[in-house]
């Protein structure tokens, strides 16, 4: 069962524009285009759609603000489609893409309408092959068949960076920089802006913008019919790591996480859940927690972009908190000192307790530096690590001071969680093989020339 309602992910992919219209498809961009910009947005301000691509914000507030930002500075304003998906865990974005591009697009379209953009970009990694090819196929066929707005969309791709993901980095790459956030916020400050015009950006994830195609289709109520009050709607979710089926399931929100991992993903002993790297732990005690953005809050977690990695107790947590804590040294830019420092020591510490070498002094100064490591930070990549750290050794205190205690290696064998495919027919995950071998400065080990530089120069 990969959906339990078929709203979002079709039963098989959607081969090309004539099969998108013949299922129903068009119908939400004609809707939005016999309405007026604002009225539009009161619709998907009715459905009470949420943003999936993290934070959960009202997408009609966003779209409100963004033009209100415009408005009162005489300036013009973009819309971004983020297609990065950059999270350890997550695969659903891609997979929308490379089954169903189509309503992406015609969401795309409808935001520009509703928001009056000049232009829209979608921006995705260039790693992405067969997502980017459908998109660029599905682009160029709404195009030819002339969908309002259509022709001002770029597709913009991007490197294999986390900080691509978030939406200031995605603007920096759009403008043709490396993915270095920025102090400056999308609504105050977007594509090219200056102080007197803004050009504010609209930043949303494929999947609420897929949302917006439907919602406009058949309306806010049935949007609402699937869904909590505060977290109405479908969400798709990924769930990778110890679990017997791994996959991309689309479920009602507010659906329990137990039903996700164990009556779906097929979870039979969990330790330890992390929905990304941006949340605290999930703990076998909140499984019975529903799926919505407010209440996996209240429950002490959250729910990030649906991406769950399940850990059994066969795992060390200390290995487990050192992959994800190690993924945001690495990641992080290093624009703030506090950031890429104190990521780096959490990141140290923790290998010195995986080698079977620490004290107990240096859990007390993980502990500090999880404190710090967020000190005039421009973006939340070390909220996030603050976040993990602290949660984690909260619920697993015991076993953190007797892997010091015990001074032995663990086991240790852990890849980082960034899902490259998902074979839902056998159950085979891959992921990022070449993680291992990046580096804090973003370089690869193995592309490392000095050796050969030094042969070269010896050689005359
Ligand atoms: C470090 C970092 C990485 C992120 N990566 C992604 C990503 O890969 N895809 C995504 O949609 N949002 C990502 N986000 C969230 C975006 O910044 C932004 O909030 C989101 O695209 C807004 O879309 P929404 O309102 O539709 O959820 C990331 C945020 C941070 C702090
Ligand atoms: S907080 Fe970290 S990742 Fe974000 S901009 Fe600063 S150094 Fe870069």
């Amino acid at each position: 069962m990969r959906s339990d309602t078929d709203r979002l992910l079709p039963s098989s992919p959607v081969p090309d524009l004539t099969a998108h219209l013949e299922g129903g498809g068009g119908r939400g961009l004609e809707a939005a285009l016999a309405l007026a910009p604002d009225a539009v947005i009161d619709l998907i301000e009715a459905s009470g759609l949420r943003g999936r691509g993290g934070a959960g914000f009202p997408t009609a507030r966003k779209w409100r603000g963004v033009k209100a930002t415009a408005a009162d500075a005489g300036s013009g304003l973009s819309l971004v489609a983020n297609a990065a998906e950059g999270e350890p865990g997550t695969y659903k974005d891609r997979t929308l893409i490379a089954e169903q591009p189509y309503a992406f697009l015609e969401g795309i379209c409808i935001a520009l309408h509703a928001s009056g953009a000049g232009e829209a970009f979608i921006g995705i990694k260039e790693k992405f092959t067969h997502p980017v090819e459908r998109l660029v196929a599905a682009l160029a066929e709404i195009v030819e068949a002339g969908w309002a707005g259509a022709e001002r969309i770029q597709v913009v791709t991007g490197p294999d960076a986390y900080l691509f993901g978030e939406e200031t980095g995605m603007l920096e790459v759009i403008e043709g920089n490396l993915p270095m956030p920025r102090i400056v916020k999308p609504f105050e400050q977007g594509l090219h802006g200056t102080s007197t015009m803004p050009n504010p950006a609209i930043v949303n994830n494929v999947e609420t913008l897929s949302h917006v195609a439907h919602i406009l289709a058949e309306g806010p109520e049935w949007f609402r019919q699937a869904g909590t009050d505060t977290s109405p709607g479908t969400m798709i979710f990924t769930v990778v790591g110890d679990v017997a089926n791994p996959g991309v399931y689309e479920l009602a929100l507010g659906t329990p996480l137990r039903t996700l991992l164990e009556d779906i993903a097929g979870a039979t002993d969990i330790k330890a859940v992390y929905s990304g790297v941006s949340n605290a732990v999930i703990t076998p005690q909140m499984l019975d927690t529903p799926l919505g953005f407010d209440e996996m809050r209240v429950a002490g977690a959250g729910m990030g972009s649906g991406g769950f990695v399940v850990y059994d107790h066969s795992r060390n947590i200390v290995d487990v908190l050192s992959v994800l804590l190690n993924f945001l040294a690495i990641e992080s830019c290093g624009q703030c000192n506090a950031c890429k420092l104190g990521n780096g020591e959490m990141a140290a510490i923790l290998a010195k307790v995986q080698r079977g070498e620490a004290q107990q002094t240096d859990l007390e100064a993980l502990l500090k530096r999880s404190h710090t490591v967020t000190d005039q930070n421009r973006c939340f990549l070390p909220v996030g690590s603050q976040i993990m750290v602290g949660s984690t050794v909260e619920a697993f205190v015991d076993e953190f001071v007797a892997t010091v205690e015990r001074g032995e290696p663990t086991p240790a064998d852990l890849p980082t969680p960034l899902v490259e495919e998902i074979d839902e027919n056998n159950g085979d995950v891959t992921y990022h093989e070449r993680y291992h071998l990046k580096q804090a400065d973003w370089s690869y080990a193995d592309e490392d020339p000095g050796a050969e530089r030094l042969e070269a120069l010896r050689n005359g």
